[in-house]
Order: structure tokens, then C-alpha cells, then sequence
């Protein structure tokens, strides 16, 4: 596959950590020190379909192509006001598509799993061009009453048109169940024979174990595929880590031992935006043309499961 267009889209409103402080037991200087995080965008006035359709047409249009040229959508989405239709479905038929759509949820890694998808998709079927679009909304889920988990995440969009090409030169991912180190419940319905005892609890975390297994899981991950696709850290342009902690960021890189401007982030604007925060950093460095053409990016993402994925992947 080749990336031929990328977009993205975040909501209007920006929280600071001066404004958490207001209501969490918190401070600016906690959450920068042990994030890297300023501001996160939060979902206020517009829906998550908004942004998801907003950051697809951005990718359409880099792209060059209209939503008729899609013969498959594939949306990455850990939870929506939606459970069934799927996202993609919705976007779909926001932005007036006739393809076959498909939703997953790799977590934080669903953009490498949706790779994943995407490629072998490509391999197998006629189909020449597939919508990727990462759509998340977890400050919907998180406990906005409790500082541990709520001061993390922000909401965006983020998406990228991929077709047949011979840019991706290796991928790797992996599946651990971990359910108790990150997980988010929703309520079941009652029935004459099973009455809901449990409940929706918010996202509950273990940060500490999710920490560590982000920095073991990411640096195999990186090796992994730099070994595959026969290249060095040298032949790496940019590392475009899934954005979830400035200090996982620089665990992994000081693992590698390479430079930060290697490493671009933008977790201090828009926080942990889950699966779309590699396609959103994809896209700003596109627009704001920092890839060169031929430039090798090596991107990793992990999250709940626990998921993990890695690819290294030529900019066409
Ligand atoms: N503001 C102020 N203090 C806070 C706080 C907050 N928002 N959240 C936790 N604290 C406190 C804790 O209560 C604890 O206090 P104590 O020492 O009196 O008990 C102290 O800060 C240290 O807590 P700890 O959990 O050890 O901090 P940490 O250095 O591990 O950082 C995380 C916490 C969540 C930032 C960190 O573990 C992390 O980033 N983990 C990975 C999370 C992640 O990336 N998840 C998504 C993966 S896709």
C-alpha cells in the first residue's frame, strides 16, 4: 500500500489544565510533568460523526479523490453513541458512499490493525482505495470526577486514503489479553434471566502497568520492524508514536537512543486521542510538509487489549 491522502479534525474547544484544576484535585504542573499534556480538545457543540466526516473529507480531498473513488471504509472507534450501526456506516452515508464499510477496535492501536486490514484487503480483492478513519471520543468515557484518568485524553479525528503501492516495507502486531490493566464497561440491557449487576463504570486504568507495558511492547515492536523491513534507526525519518504520555515518548526514544526532533509530537495541544492520534500527527507534519518524499516513518501504537502495533512505511 501507499498513503495518498491524509486529514484530520478536532473539536473547537480547548480545556486547559488550569480549567481541570478548577474542579479535580489537580495542578498545570502535575500534568505537564507527568504527561507532557497543556490542553486537550474536548467534544462540546459538535458530535463525534462531525469530526469523523470532516477529517475524512480532509484526506479525500488531499487525496484527490471523492467519496464515489472508496471501495472500502474502515474506521477505527473504541466506543460512540452508536453501538450498532458501526461509524463507518454512518460516515458512509454522510459523505454519500456506496463501498462496504467495516468498524474495529484495536484500542489505541486500532490505525496499525486498520493498516493491517487495509493491506490485505488490497492484496486479495480488486479494491483500490481504502478510507481509513480513526474516530475516537474518550473524554465521553472517562470519570470527569476523578483526576487520574479524565486529565489524559482529548477527542479528534483523523484519517488517511490508502491504495495498492509497495510503500509499506514491514508490520507487525500483537495481542496480549490484559483486560484489567485498561478497560471501559457499558451497561447490558436487562432480561427475564439475566438483570445487570454490574453496571457502567467509566475507564479504569492501572497507568502505571500500562506504562510499562507500552514502553516493552513499542520498543519490540519498533526492532521488530526495522529488522523486517532491513533498515536502521538511521534510515528513519520520524518515529510517529501514538501520543499518550510525553514520558512513554521518551522512554521509547532514549530505548533507541535517537534525537528528539526524531520524535514529533502533539500530545501537549490535544492529549491521548487514542487510535486517531498518530493519523491526526501524520497529518499536521503533511500539511505543514515536514515529510520529505522517499522519508522512512516508523509508526507504534498501543493500547487496551492490550493491542500493540508498529510499520514502517515509505512517505510516496
Ligand atoms: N493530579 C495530581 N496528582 C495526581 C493526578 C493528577 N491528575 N493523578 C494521580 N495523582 C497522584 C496520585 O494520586 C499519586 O499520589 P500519592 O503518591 O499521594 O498516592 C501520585 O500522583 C503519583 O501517582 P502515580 O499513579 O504513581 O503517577 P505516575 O507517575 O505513574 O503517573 C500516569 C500517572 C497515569 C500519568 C502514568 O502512570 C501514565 O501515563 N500511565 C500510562 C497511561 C496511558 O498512557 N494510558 C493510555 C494508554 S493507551
Amino acid at each position: 500500500m501507499k498513503i495518498i491522502g491524509t486529514g484530520s479534525a478536532l473539536p473547537s474547544l480547548s480545556v486547559t489544565n488550569d480549567m481541570l484544576a478548577r474542579f479535580l484535585d489537580t495542578d498545570d504542573h502535575w500534568i505537564q510533568t507527568r504527561t507532557g499534556i497543556q490542553q486537550r480538545r474536548v467534544i462540546s457543540k459538535e458530535s463525534l460523526k462531525e469530526l469523523a466526516v470532516k477529517a475524512t473529507q480532509n484526506a479525500l480531498d488531499d487525496a484527490g479523490l471523492t467519496a464515489a473513488d472508496l471501495d472500502y471504509i474502515l474506521c477505527s472507534n473504541i466506543a460512540n453513541n452508536y453501538v450498532t450501526p458501526a461509524l463507518s456506516c454512518i460516515i458512509q452515508g454522510e459523505i454519500e458512499a456506496t463501498c462496504p464499510c467495516l468498524d474495529l477496535n484495536g484500542a489505541c492501536a486500532g490505525f496499525l490493525y486498520a493498516l493491517d486490514i487495509a493491506e490485505a484487503f488490497l492484496n486479495s480483492y480488486q479494491d483500490k482505495n481504502i478510507l481509513i478513519v480513526c474516530a475516537e471520543e474518550p473524554t465521553r468515557f472517562v470519570n470527569w470526577n476523578e483526576r487520574s484518568t479524565s486529565v489524559l485524553f482529548g477527542d479528534g479525528a483523523g484519517a488517511v486514503v490508502v491504495t495498492k503501492g509497495t510503500n509499506l516495507k514491514a508490520l507487525t502486531l500483537t495481542t496480549t489479553s490484559k483486560v484489567d490493566v485498561l478497560y471501559y464497561r457499558r451497561l447490558l440491557e436487562n432480561t427475564p434471566y439475566a438483570a445487570n449487576a454490574e453496571g457502567t463504570e467509566p475507564l479504569v486504568m492501572n497507568g502505571r502497568d500500562v506504562f510499562k507495558l507500552a514502553v516493552s511492547s513499542s520498543v519490540a515492536d519498533i526492532k521488530k520492524v526495522m529488522q523486517e523491513a532491513s533498515i536502521t534507526c538511521e534510515d528513519v525519518s520520524y518515529f510517529l508514536l501514538h501520543q499518550a504520555n510525553i514520558r512513554i515518548i521518551d522512554s521509547i526514544r532514549e530505548h533507541l537512543s535517537q534525537s528528539p526532533d526524531k520524535f514529533p509530537q502533539n500530545i501537549e495541544k490535544y492529549g491521548n486521542t487514542s487510535s486517531a492520534s498518530i493519523p491526526i500527527l501524520l497529518d499536521e507534519l503533511s500539511r505543514a510538509n515536514k515529510i520529505k518524499s522517499k522519508s522512512m516513518l516508523v509508526m507504534s501504537a498501543f493500547g487496551a487489549g492490550f493491542c500493540t502495533g508498529a510499520c514502517a512505511i515509505e512517505w510516496d
